[in-house]
């Protein structure tokens, strides 16, 4: 079983990260566990920057955004023997479990030190929810009324002006953002990876609109659909005699104090990690399916198709435009 646990957050931070490891810390400790933190993700298990914790380590952070581990993208993580420095750095110190928060990048580094003898737990922290295995993620929902409250005021003046505005949201190829904020505002069109509009379609839907009561739009985009949304607002207005615009919400849709849902979600997830290793788990990562706490080997997790919300698309074709 083991006895001392080290806790990360690697990839883009997330709204929640903060509560969720204090959850780890602090159901470790309760559990008789060495508790430990290791900075900067899984560049701070290569450079050894690793501290043990008590519980007042993470005192005052539940509503803390970003992540007070700070987090770094390593793609040297993938080389077997910068792993082993790693490795060297957590047996150094008896350090025999590993819980990791963030994305499918992360899971897979977790999976690889679990093939050289680490015990550890994936968890899923990331604004995008772009992992199979869960339903939502970890910063999922902060996100979501962060991008809210953002097209609330673009609306205001996209009004005034009766004009068209194109909202870019992140996602990182997955278009639930988008989708889930698209319809949250109600907007005339979403724009996504699994659901992109041929041009032809977008600017007949925007001319047909205009000639109705309502004479402005709102359309919500994923990033990396088009390489320049200015450019492609640009290109309809050109095709439709509408005045357009373009808004990308770029890294302020990462920041901001969690919401409640996130606090909640984040703890859950903490203690339940926490527990997978006192049963002996390893390798593996937690997923919320159908309001359930589930675990998925990591492998497993990251070749699960992911969800394309054919029923949330039907909606909006019923009721948004
Ligand atoms: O994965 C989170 C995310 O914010 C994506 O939505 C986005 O594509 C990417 O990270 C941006 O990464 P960076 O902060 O490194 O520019």
């Amino acid at each position: 079983m083991v006895k001392k646990v080290a806790v990360l957050t690697s990839g883009g931070d997330a709204p929640g990260m903060n509560a969720c490891v204090r959850a780890v810390v602090r159901s470790g400790l309760k559990n008789g566990l060495d508790m430990f933190v290791v900075y900067e993700g899984y560049r701070g298990l290569v450079e050894d920057n690793i501290v043990q914790v008590d519980r007042n380590f993470v005192s005052d952070t539940i509503n803390r955004g970003g992540t007070i581990l700070h987090s770094a993208r390593l793609p040297e993580f993938k080389e077997e023997s910068v792993r082993k420095i790693a490795v060297e750095n957590l047996k150094k110190r008896g350090i025999d479990g590993l819980v990791v928060i963030g994305g499918d990048g992360t899971y897979l580094g977790a999976k690889k030190l679990t093939e050289m003898g680490v015990k550890t737990v994936g968890l899923p922290g990331t604004i995008d929810n772009d992992i199979a295995s869960t339903d939502e993620t970890i910063g999922f929902d902060t996100c979501l009324n962060t991008i809210c409250e953002c097209v609330d005021k673009i609306r205001d003046t996209t009004t005034s002006h009766q004009r068209c505005t194109f909202i870019e949201v992140m996602g990182n190829r997955c278009g639930d953002l988008a989708l889930y904020s698209g319809i949250a505002e109600g907007v005339e069109m979403i724009l996504t990876p699994d659901h992109p509009l041929p041009f032809e379609e977008i600017t007949s839907t925007l001319k047909r609109l205009r000639n109705g009561k309502k004479k402005h739009s709102l359309v919500v985009v994923s990033e990396k659909l088009y390489p320049n949304i200015h450019d492609f607002a640009k290109e309809v207005s050109k095709a439709t005699g509408i005045e357009c615009r373009a808004e990308v919400l770029g890294h302020l849709q990462r920041g901001g104090s969690p919401s409640a849902r996130d606090r909640i979600l984040a703890t859950q997830y903490g203690v339940h990690a926490i527990e997978a290793l006192l049963d002996g788990e390893s390798g593996i990562c937690i997923g919320l399916v159908n309001n359930r706490f589930v675990r998925y080997d990591i492998y497993e997790a990251l070749n699960l198709p992911r969800d394309k919300h054919i029923e949330l698309l039907k909606i909006i074709s019923l009721v948004n435009r």
